[in-house]
């Protein structure tokens, strides 16, 4: 993908509005600190255009990024961050459904998932909810730089058996480090901008 112009352009917390995008619009959802926004930056070919941090919860609202006005990367606040208050993390949680119950023009929903760790319960809960909501979901397991390439096939499997998935899901493994991964996402996403 040719990236010509990005741009935050909506920010919604939890009484905004939802926008309505006439554009389509590819969705990323994983726990705090699995790599969403620096996922993000990788496909806009911005450096930190989208903020990222080592501590978890950082994007607390849910970003839009017009690409090139032809679709939108949404950057979905993660879950998971236990320091957040009970009440605070249950209007995420609504923020997020919300999200996914009423969006339109949201053709794909990425799951993230770190390689290095089998998927905890609300990961397997998320990927239901993906599901649940008519969504086929795309896998990316981030961080693929921070095990051994000898480790790959292992970790992916790992993946797959904790989320119970077969091999009609995709996954696909990514590092935002080394950009691993990022041809293949594109390629993808253009493929269901046609669909
Ligand atoms: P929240 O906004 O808190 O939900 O987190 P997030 O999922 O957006 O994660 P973010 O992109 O902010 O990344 C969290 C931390 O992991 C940052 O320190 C990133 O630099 C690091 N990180 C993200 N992706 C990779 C990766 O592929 N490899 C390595 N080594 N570090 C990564
Ligand atoms: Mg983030």
């Amino acid at each position: 993908m040719i990236i010509k112009t990005v741009e935050l352009e909506t920010v919604c917390g939890i009484t905004s509005k939802l926008p309505d995008n006439t554009k389509p619009e590819f969705a990323f959802a994983g726990k705090s600190n699995v790599g969403k926004s620096s996922l993000i930056n990788a496909l806009m070919n911005r450096k930190a255009y989208a903020r990222t941090s080592s501590q978890p919860g950082k994007t607390q609202t849910i970003n839009f990024y017009n690409i090139n006005d032809a679709l939108y990367y949404v950057d979905l606040p993660g879950y998971g961050y236990a320091k957040v208050a009970q009440e605070v993390k249950a209007k995420w949680g609504k923020m997020i459904e919300n999200y996914l119950h009423q969006s339109p023009m949201l053709k794909r929903v990425f799951l993230l998932i770190d390689i290095r760790h089998d998927p905890s319960v609300n990961d397997k809960t998320m990927y239901d909810w993906i599901v649940y909501n008519g969504y086929q979901p795309v896998i990316i397991a981030t961080k693929l730089d921070k095990i051994n390439r000898s480790q790959v096939q292992k970790h992916m499997k790992m993946v797959r058996q904790g989320l119970g998935i077969g091999q009609a899901v995709t996954v696909i493994p990514f590092s935002a480090e080394t950009k691993q991964g990022r041809d293949e996402i594109w390629a993808l996403i253009e493929e269901m901008m046609g669909e």
